[in-house]
């Protein structure tokens, strides 16, 4: 059993994360927080809450943490194409019953941390915002963490420059932080996220469950359309959820020890992860990369586990 605490800006291929997450039974969820990033605070926010509470987790609490990235201005992401407006293309989902139990994302991540009753796992799907300010606020915490994973950066390409992941880009400045807060970092990026497509046919299962199929529909149809427009075959990356697959059953992926930091000033390069695997400069490791995972037995599991869930709830 693990407790994990799942740190996101949903998003729609977060909520598909969460959904592999509450489907494995020897998973405990015992907290989300959120950051700003596909969309604004208010509307990640409203999109933990609701999912939660439509998956019939309302009892797992949610505490909100940063809109405004952690070193710098907010950028203009030009994400809505992917994400909608409201961070879940317009999906009718019913607002919800249950409101945010903090809204001082460090202290509630800190006070979780300090209160598990088995080894914590934080995953980090998002911009690492709230993280960085954990670590400044909570550096105790720092060692209570077991395991660390995230989805962000690459070593060897980017999706919103040529060098640059989404995660990463938004908040250069607390990428930075992070890595050199102590934390180990297992790294989930686009070399492993982009190594798998999820077709869409892998989906069609949904269409025999009823609302959670029309819910979930309604999530990867837009996000499959955006991809649709860039790779000319109906498809998707899954990058959330393949972080999360990595930080339920560590190993899934092949990985390597690295120094990673994060370039904060370059013309060409801002927001590039920078992966060194032989320590140049006399660094020790502060983390993993990951490189490679078997895509079919992946699917198997994300799908087995969310056939689950909604099994779980009556579908
Ligand atoms: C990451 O950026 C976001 O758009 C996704 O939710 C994922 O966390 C991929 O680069
Ligand atoms: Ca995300």
């Amino acid at each position: 059993m693990i407790d994990l605490i799942i740190d996101t800006d949903p998003g729609i291929d977060d909520a598909v994360a969460i959904a592999l997450a509450l489907g494995i039974a020897d998973v405990n969820v015992i907290g989300v927080t959120t950051v700003g990033g596909n969309s604004g605070l208010e509307h990640t926010t409203r999109n933990a809450l609701r999912l939660l509470e439509f998956l019939g987790r309302s009892d797992i609490p949610v505490a909100s943490g940063y809109d405004q990235p952690y070193g710098r201005d907010k950028q203009e992401t030009g994400y809505e194409p992917v994400h909608g407006h409201d961070g879940f293309a317009g999906v009718d989902l019913p607002e919800p019953a249950a409101t945010v139990v903090s809204t001082d994302s460090s202290a509630f991540l800190a006070e979780k941390i300090r209160g598990a009753q088995n080894p914590v796992t934080l995953i980090a799907i998002g911009p690492l915002t709230n993280i960085a300010h954990l670590v400044d606020a909570y550096p105790d915490v720092i060692p209570l963490i077991h395991r660390f994973v995230i989805m962000g950066g690459a070593a060897r390409t980017g999706n919103v420059t040529p060098v640059a992941e989404f995660n990463i880009w938004h908040d250069p400045e607390a990428a930075k932080r992070v890595f050199a807060s102590g934390l180990q970092t297992v790294m989930v990026g686009l070399d492993v996220t982009h190594s798998v497509r999820t077709r869409e046919p892998l989906w069609e299962w949904l269409n025999s469950k009823g609302r959670f199929g029309e819910v979930f529909n309604g999530l990867i149809g837009p996000y499959t359309d955006f991809y649709s427009s860039f790779y000319g075959e109906r498809m998707t990356h899954q990058h959330d959820a393949m972080a999360m697959a990595e930080a339920i059953w560590p190993g899934l992926m092949t990985s390597e020890a690295a120094f990673i930091d994060v370039e904060t000033i370059g013309e060409l390069t801002d927001g590039m992860t920078v992966v060194d695997l032989n320590m140049r400069k006399g660094q020790l490791p502060n983390g993993f990369v990951t490189w490679t995972i078997d895509g079919d037995d992946f699917h198997d599991r994300l799908m087995g586990a969310m056939n689950q869930l909604a099994t779980n709830l009556g579908y």
